[in-house]
């Protein structure tokens, strides 16, 4: 070998720091680093582990990923006290090898039980125990690897009031302020999070979301952030104006906002007009995030549309995301980068 100067070692390691692969250098996040926002996306873990041009799309693109479904309650805990977490440690790893953030997701939610849960006739003190457990479980494992958990979701109906759900009916009201105090007790340096859908922009239901969160605060529940997720049409989509003053008046409680879980559902099969316009939405509300500092990240529900969960759940819709069925980027993806790269060239950079 030749010899090699300290100096030269040092510049040497420096450039391969700074290596990317092709194409990379303009990847949404690294555009979306620079504006000082991350982009995120749903992982499908059992494709990542299957589908190596699906984990090449996630490691150029995203640096904030959340698991689909590998770290909800019934695949996490099938049975009473026995956990599995062969899927999020997957995911919590490539994310470690790939420099992402991890968002998890979700603890407390009425979705997705298990059956010993839904069906054990539990107390309200025996349910409080087992959410606290597993809880405790999943978020000290993950302690300083996973940055922000969805503790809890979709606890307000249609109508802003609290949505009656498995669990407020086992425990009570109280059960949502008890799991950001279990979850705080576990990682004190998680930032917690509220998560819900259709109430991003005006309404019923985001007064509802602002009332929930703003309670918690004044309570001096450790809240940190409250995530919209997004999932959407052409047709029924929040205005992008009531989206940025939706996330402004939770800034002004202290709360941090993210969009979560952006999807924007078409009609199979996709034309070019829709394409445009689901372009423009994904723009528009890309846009509202960046007008707000305290929106920290944008996540879609998923890379390509190929894993999309709208097909299954919305027979005849889909094309909901960045990327085709075969890994290329759609309109909405280069019209996301032009705006990242043109917030990327006015704002200072960031760590
Ligand atoms: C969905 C997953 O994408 C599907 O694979 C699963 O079968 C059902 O749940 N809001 C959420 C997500 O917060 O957890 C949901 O994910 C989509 C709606």
């Amino acid at each position: 070998m030749r010899p090699c100067t300290l100096a030269t070692a040092a510049l040497f390691a420096a450039a391969l720091a700074t290596a990317l692969p092709a194409g990379a250098v303009d990847s949404l996040r690294n555009l979306a680093q620079s504006a000082g926002i991350r982009f995120g996306t749903a992982v499908n873990v059992e494709a990542l582990n299957t589908d190596a041009a699906y984990a090449r799309l996630l490691a150029r693109e995203f640096n904030l990923v959340t698991p689909e479904n590998a770290l909800k309650f019934s695949v996490v805990q099938p049975e009473r006290g026995r956990f599995d977490f062969t899927q999020a440690d997957a995911l919590v790893a490539f994310a470690e090898a790939h420099r992402m953030q991890v968002n998890g997701h979700v603890l407390v939610w009425d979705q997705q039980l298990p059956d010993w849960l839904t069906q054990g006739h539990f107390s309200p003190d025996e349910l409080k125990a087992i959410l606290h457990e597993h809880i405790r479980t999943l978020v000290t494992r993950y302690r300083g690897r996973v940055a922000s958990w969805d503790v809890a979701a979709e606890a307000v109906g249609e109508d802003g009031k609290p949505r009656e759900t498995f669990w407020s009916r086992g425990i009570g009201p109280d059960y949502l302020a008890l799991a950001f105090r279990w979850a705080h007790e576990a990682d004190p340096r998680a930032r917690l999070r509220y998560n819900d859908y259709g109430g991003e922009g005006a309404g019923a239901k985001s007064d509802g979301i602002y009332t929930l969160v703003a309670d918690l605060r004044v309570h001096r529940v450790p809240i940190d952030a409250v995530g919209l997720q997004m999932h959407v049409g052409l047709n029924d989509a929040p205005r992008p104006e009531d989206v940025r003053l939706n996330m402004k008046r939770l800034a002004a409680l202290g709360l941090e906002t993210d969009v979560t879980e952006m999807d924007v559902m078409l009609q199979l099969p996709a034309d070019r007009a829709d394409l445009k316009a689901q372009a423009g939405l994904y723009r528009a509300m890309l846009q509202a995030c960046l007008a707000v500092p305290l929106c920290r990240s944008f996540s879609t529900w998923g890379a390509t549309d190929h894993y999309s969960w709208i097909p299954e759940f919305f027979p005849g819709r889909g094309a909901a995301l960045l990327f085709d069925m075969d890994g290329h980027p759609k309109p909405a993806y280069y019209s996301v980068r032009r705006l990242l790269r043109r917030a990327a060239e006015s704002s200072p950079a960031i760590e």
